[in-house]
């Protein structure tokens, strides 16, 4: 039977998501004891627990078929991998940083300095782009110490909720590039395993759709059901079903929640009454 082989994070800032979106999409995976190889029941899958800089150069080997990974990695290593699809979580920026105190004005200030980062080859690039002339030094870790010790002058690093950078008394001065979680693959996927990848790609979008969706349903008097029907998004037409109580009627329809908030008084003034809001697990359009 053809499996899936499936590289995700061992352990860092994709992991917990990477395996999350696995389970929202019904697949449950088992791991072994070492946490180096896992399975699923649920679908012909093995998960690969690697460190997230390995994961593109095992996909472009082919000895992963596909991998959930941070697109900083995919975009340093660059590698022979295709870009499945952006999944949306664990988004990030790669910035320049330089100490707070610094008389820092344009890009031309680096000219000459050196910069800190795990993702010399994007900086290079960038650095080139610019005509900018700087020393990269290269670290596998904690770089946003590395002014602090006399190691550089700057960084070039991942900034999310920017606190990293404050607690280390730098600033911000240059986004390079944004990045999140991708799903990656081999090039020359086989057949089966490419209708696997379609499989999971399809359980993915259907739970990525229901994301910020509710279904509500509500209880109006008929005639005020025109009205309230006009205000409702929904998919298609809401679903209107008679109560047992004469003369009013139960209204189901999905609402995003970004919606939702906006419409919930008038509906009330239109005489809705009885509202459920509840959470979508799947929603297949
Ligand atoms: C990154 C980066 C910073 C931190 C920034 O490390 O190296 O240390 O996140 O996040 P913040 O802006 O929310 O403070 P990460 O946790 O990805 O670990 P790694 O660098 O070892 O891969
Ligand atoms: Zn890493």
């Amino acid at each position: 039977m053809t499996v899936l082989k499936i590289a995700v994070q061992k352990e860092g800032r994709l992991s917990e998501k990477s395996l999350g979106l696995l389970t929202e999409c019904d697949i449950s995976v088992v791991q072994g004891k070492r946490k180096l190889i896992g399975t699923s029941v649920d679908y012909p899958l093995e998960v690969l627990f690697l460190r997230d800089d390995d994961i593109p150069q095992y996909v472009a080997d082919g000895v992963a078929d596909i991998g959930i990974v941070g697109e900083n990695e995919v975009l340093e290593k660059d590698k022979n991998v295709i870009l499945v699809k952006r999944l949306g979580f664990a988004k990030c920026r790669i910035s320049l940083a330089v100490p707070q105190d610094s008389d820092y004005k344009d890009l031309s200030w680096f000219n000459g300095k050196r910069i800190a980062t795990s993702y010399p080859h994007i900086l290079q690039k960038f650095l080139d782009e610019k005509k900018i002339k700087s020393k990269i030094e290269e670290i596998s870790g904690s770089v946003e110490i590395a002014p602090s010790i006399g190691l550089a002058d700057s960084i070039f690093d991942i900034v999310s909720s920017g606190s990293t950078l404050v607690s280390n008394r730098l600033k911000e001065v240059e986004v390079v590039t944004q990045s999140e979680a991708v799903i990656i693959a081999t090039p020359n996927l086989s057949k089966e395993k490419q209708t696997l990848l379609d499989g999971l790609l399809f359980r993915i979008k259907t739970v990525q759709q229901s994301q910020g969706n509710k279904y509500i349903l509500l209880n109006a008097p008929n005639e005020k059901l025109g009205e309230i029907i006009k205000l409702l998004p929904g998919m298609k037409s809401p679903t209107v079903l008679p109560l047992y109580l004469e003369g009013w009627s139960s209204i189901h329809t999905v609402v995003h929640e970004r919606e939702f908030w906006g419409i919930i008084d008038k509906l009330k003034e239109h005489g809705a009454e009885g509202i459920l809001v509840i959470p979508i697990e799947k929603m297949i359009l």
